[in-house]
């Protein structure tokens, strides 16, 4: 059945290999590690981390770092599979195209928007709140705040946001360097790499010292923890079922998730990698273990440094510089340091994250699934430069209206699913294709695999009621798309008779 038409594995490799403009083939381990961390460290640990210690578990933030490292760790080891069999950029969607037909491929694509765009939306506004904290809080709140947040003044005015103008603008001036053609050379994201792991280990060594072994103390949040007032003037309470205890951790991974988003990022790289086989799983499970013991270890100085409750409060925006600002006196110079070696790190990522939307939007209009405005170049700078531009009101519009968790837990919650179909496109092609030279093989299939599936399901329903039913809400508009528009101009339909590649290769 049509909806179950698949790209052929051996024309994809076929079509690379003859690629003339192919990319060149420049990136070894250690830069794809570093491509990993890179596009991996950003807001996710320097906003989100405060945010789930605030709201659901606590100091054992740590521990939700561990169960989020675990689920990227068996889906990491699929991508690391599918990466090293197929090498050819354009990650999940591509690898599902080949396992699991056109619509299952068209859903990751669609899921993935979710982690590209609405992940630079998501890092765009953090990028705002640390220039805000640069400031020293100059901007005004309702023009850096989306309509949906509100905060209460000490003489108990309530100030409702109108529109993020930093996030959108961030957003503007990267969206022109990547249809200029900007790329980041590998020199530059060193550099960049340099930056953040060095703001990790500088926070983490000086903040060791300020650590208040009270702060602590529980280390779970009881189910009687009592309730904190927060600036908007509602109630914060940690009796609810998800905000102790361990649910409230499982709660903390699917927040902290964010922070791993990226190291499948390496994946898309493989076309451009020397030697894939044996670079990719490096590069991918590489930048996944240095991330982790560094989020663990930053985690655990940061609740110790601040209470958690703060984060919920005073310390709810640009939540590191605030903690060093207010519990580490004397090192308000750091706190500055930090803040622009943030805006620095944030803005490559979010560079990442775009340019990874174009690519994935370039892939399926190229496959006819989008309209062609999405593959075509600009006429001097070869670049998609309509996709940007469109990408750019997208992404702008919910970095200017949407609060940055709602379109953190979006994010990740995409690239969850994203992850889920990747660990079922691996156990389908064992199955179904089991000839096909692995030059990596991800350990105990299907049982890791399965593991993948459940630790990222679980993580999937930890992000609560309001945030599934938005995505499932996408998820819809993507299936509606698809059978008005995607199905009928897909290549595979349109040349159908000559293109189709023949049964035996058609897994
Ligand atoms: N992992 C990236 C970040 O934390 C998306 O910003």
């Amino acid at each position: 059945m049509s909806l179950w038409r698949k790209k052929s594995i051996n024309k994809l490799l076929l079509d690379a290999e003859n690629n003339t403009n192919g990319l060149k083939k420049t990136l070894s381990a250690p830069s794809l590690v570093a491509l990993g961390i890179g596009a991996i460290i950003g807001a996710g640990l320097f906003v989100r981390t405060a945010a789930a210690a605030g709201e659901a578990a606590g100091n054992a933030v740590t521990i939700s770092f561990l169960i989020s490292a675990v689920g990227c760790l068996f889906a990491g080891l699929c991508y690391a599979e599918f990466a090293s069999m197929i090498p050819i950029a354009g990650s999940a969607y591509t690898y599902a195209y080949t396992t699991m037909g056109e619509l299952i491929a068209w859903i990751i694509g669609w899921a993935l928007v979710l982690e590209y765009a609405l992940g630079a939306a998501t890092v765009s506004i953090a990028w705002s709140e640390y220039l805000n904290n640069l400031f020293n809080g100059a901007i005004p709140y309702q023009w850096c705040h989306s309509p949906f947040e509100k905060i209460t003044l000490a003489d108990h005015t309530v100030v409702h946001g109108l529109i993020n103008l930093p996030a959108l603008f961030i957003l503007l001036v990267l969206s022109l360097l990547l249809i200029r053609g900007t790329s980041e050379s590998a020199k530059v994201n060193a550099v960049i790499v340099f930056v953040k792991v060095a703001i990790v280990l500088v926070f983490i060594t000086i903040g060791w010292k300020f650590m208040n072994a009270a702060n602590h103390t529980p280390y779970i949040i009881p189910d009687n923890a009592p309730d904190v007032k927060l600036p908007d003037g509602s109630v914060h309470h940690y009796t609810d079922t998800w905000q102790h205890g361990w649910l409230g951790i499982l709660r903390g991974a699917g927040i902290v998730f964010f922070a791993f988003i990226g190291f499948d990022a390496v994946s898309t790289a493989a076309q451009e990698t020397k030697n894939p086989k044996r670079d990719m799983p490096i590069g991918i499970l590489g930048s996944l273990a240095i991330c982790t013991v560094l989020y663990v270890v930053f985690a655990h100085v940061l609740t110790g440094v601040a209470p958690f409750t703060d984060f919920l409060k005073a310390g709810k925006e640009a939540s590191i510089s605030y903690a060093i600002q207010t519990y580490m006196p004397g090192f308000g110079w750091l706190a500055t340091l930090i803040s622009i070696a943030i805006l620095a790190g944030f803005s490559s990522v979010i560079l990442v994250m775009l340019l990874g939307q174009s690519r994935v939007f370039y892939s399926m209009s190229n496959d006819g699934l989008l309209p062609k405005a999405f593959s075509e170049l600009h006429p001097k700078y070869r670049t998609p430069y309509k996709s940007n531009l469109m990408l750019f009101v997208f992404v702008g519009l919910f970095a200017a209206f949407v609060p940055g968790s709602v379109a953190g837990n979006l994010t990740s919650i995409g690239t969850l699913l994203a992850f889920v179909l990747v660990c079922v496109g691996i156990i389908i092609l064992r199955k179904k294709d089991p000839d096909r030279p692995r030059p990596f093989r991800a350990p105990m299939v299907p049982l890791f695999p399965i593991l993948g599936i459940i630790v990222c399901g679980a993580m999937i329903g930890s992000l609560g009621a309001s945030t599934l039913i938005t995505a499932l809400g996408w998820m819809l508009v993507g299936l509606a798309v698809y059978f008005l528009y995607s199905r009928k101009h897909s290549n595979l339909h349109t040349h159908h008779l000559d293109e189709m590649p023949p049964p035996k290769e058609n897994i």
